[in-house]
């Protein structure tokens, strides 16, 4: 039975992750860029769709999330919106738009709520962004945390790999957890962390930690759709599970459109009028 046929396709809020974690159902997440996606993943009965700035990487080439423009996330969270029906939509928030600068965080956020019309909105970072935390919160614009492996902060760390192994990094991650819990937050996710700190996360708060490479101690769940249906093919971390392999799947369909073409079998005679 799907989700949808259990719930009626009820519309799923921050309120509802937070009972989901009340009463340990897990909760499922996924990117999302554009509408004949979300659709079909707001179909299947995912319970949140994140438009994450990794639209800069999966769907414009970019190495890095740094270059994605507040205008180029709207424009993919506007999208989003037209396919969802059930899923809560929360849109990234890109580099350069909230950090030391907590009233353009606010406009930033203000943008994205009212032009796309997604109902929330994800920030990465701590004790460092607490401010654009609270002021974008004020204006009653739900916020979920990103700690961990932050990708805009690439530039600092050099390097994508596992974050807060040693103890000093693990401590204030934990604060962080909590700062952002104490401002208002509905949820976190942490990102590419031991499982056994983020589980530790988990337990201490009673808001939702979505994990990412955080192992499965934690409240849910969220991947990249282009790396977990195997389109972005040179992207294997650990964490990492395939749910099928259509970056194949697609290839093979482009050759044989391509060969048909060539050899004048497409179209036939029932393909034309
Ligand atoms: O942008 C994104 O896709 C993300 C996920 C990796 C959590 O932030």
């Amino acid at each position: 039975m799907s989700t949808n046929t259990i719930d009626n396709g009820r519309k799923v809020t921050t309120r509802r992750l937070i009972e989901m974690k009340q009463r340990g159902e897990k909760i499922s997440m996924l990117t999302a860029y554009d509408y004949s996606s979300a659709k079909l993943i707001d179909e299947a009965g995912m319970d949140a769709i994140l438009v994450g700035d990794s639209a800069s990487n999966v769907m414009a080439g970019n190495v890095t999330t740094l270059p994605i423009t507040l205008d180029q996330m709207i424009y993919h969270a506007k999208s989003v919106m037209k396919g969802v029906k059930r899923a809560l939509v929360v849109v990234d928030l890109p580099f350069g738009s909230y950090q030391g600068n907590s009233k353009e965080a606010l406009a930033s956020a203000i943008r994205i709520m009212k032009e796309s019309h997604a109902e929330a909105v994800k920030i990465e970072g701590g004790a460092e962004i607490i401010q654009s935390v609270e002021r974008i919160l004020s204006a009653g614009i739900p916020v979920m945390g990103h700690l961990g492996l932050t990708p805009q902060s690439i530039n600092k760390f050099g390097t994508y790999n596992v974050r807060a192994r040693e103890e000093e990094e693990a401590k204030k991650l934990i604060a962080d957890a909590h700062l952002l819990e104490d401002a208002g937050c509905f949820a976190i996710v942490i990102e590419k962390v031991p499982a056994e700190l983020a589980a530790r996360v988990a337990s201490e708060l009673t808001i939702p930690i979505i994990g990412i490479g955080a192992g499965g101690g934690v409240d849910g769940q969220v991947l990249v759709m282009h790396d977990m249906l195997g389109i972005n093919q040179g992207f294997s971390p650990r964490f990492l599970r395939r749910y099928a392999n259509l970056g194949d799947i697609m290839k093979d369909a482009f050759k044989n459109y391509i060969n048909d073409v060539k050899n004048s079998d497409f179209p036939n005679s029932s393909e034309q009028y």
